[in-house]
């Protein structure tokens, strides 16, 4: 157990971002903003920064992180559910995704894995891939609708739709007590969703996740 899950230790630099009154931590949104703009300084490079309009929705993802549950329910957040990160092409999803685990990761853990990749897999090494995936572990399934058909040996499968069923399962019967959570990064809309992985898929998406989506015409940071 960290006894000091509000400082965190970046090099010589230690960056406060909250306290600890009663034994719980109270996180402070302006030093969270502080902390996140140099932790992303050095995970991405000197142009990170945090954009200003993206900042009420970075509120919401930081309160979904450090699990402050009580800002979650006013927002309409269930923090036992994972989250849906939705935006247009380059807004920052997958950087967030990489980023937001940094702040209390004592709380909100994953694996974070490009769905293509999953589906190279599945190419290469058949069904097997997918029991992978079958397990009580935490991941984010980055860029969700871009990863192509899988194929093994002729025989065609919807990776990560049959992987988005199995994880369904365990959300919502895990072997322990603890709630199994996915999280996903897409480009597409909930209609479209649907038009790639079935009504099936949809409606347990609903159960599954939170939806978090960026402004439609967030700009692109990618150049
Ligand atoms: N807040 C930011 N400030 C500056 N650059 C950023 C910021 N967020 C992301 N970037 C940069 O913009 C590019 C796109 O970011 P990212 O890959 O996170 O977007 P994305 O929404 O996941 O895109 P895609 O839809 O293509 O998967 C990356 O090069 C990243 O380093
Ligand atoms: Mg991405």
């Amino acid at each position: 157990m960290n006894p000091t899950p509000h400082i965190k230790t970046e090099g010589t630099s230690k960056f406060q971002i909250g306290e600890i009154i009663n034994n719980t931590v109270h996180y402070d949104f302006e030093k969270i903003k502080t902390y996140l703009n140099i932790k992303g300084h050095i995970l991405f490079g000197k142009n990170f920064k945090i954009y200003k309009e993206d900042e009420p929705l970075l509120f919401k993802l930081c309160c979904y992180f450090i699990q402050d549950h009580y800002s979650c329910a006013q927002m309409g957040i269930d923090t036992n559910k994972g989250l849906l990160l939705s935006g247009p092409v380059g807004c920052g999803k997958t950087s967030l995704m990489k980023l937001l685990p940094y702040l209390a990761p004592h709380k909100t853990n994953y694996e974070i894995i490009p769905t293509r990749n999953i589906v190279f897999s599945f190419n290469a090494s058949g069904f097997e891939v997918l029991e992978k995936y079958n397990e009580t572990k935490n991941y984010c399934f980055d860029d969700l609708g871009v990863e192509p058909t899988g194929s093994h040996y002729a025989k065609e499968c919807n990776v990560l739709g049959e992987i988005l069923l199995s994880r369904y399962e365990l959300f919502c019967h895990p072997e322990r007590s603890r709630r199994v959570l996915t999280h996903l990064t897409t480009n597409l809309n909930a209609e479209e969703l649907e038009n790639r992985y079935g009504n099936r898929v949809r409606s347990r998406l609903r159960a599954m996740f939170n939806l978090i989506s960026f402004n439609q015409n967030s700009a692109d940071k990618r150049n």
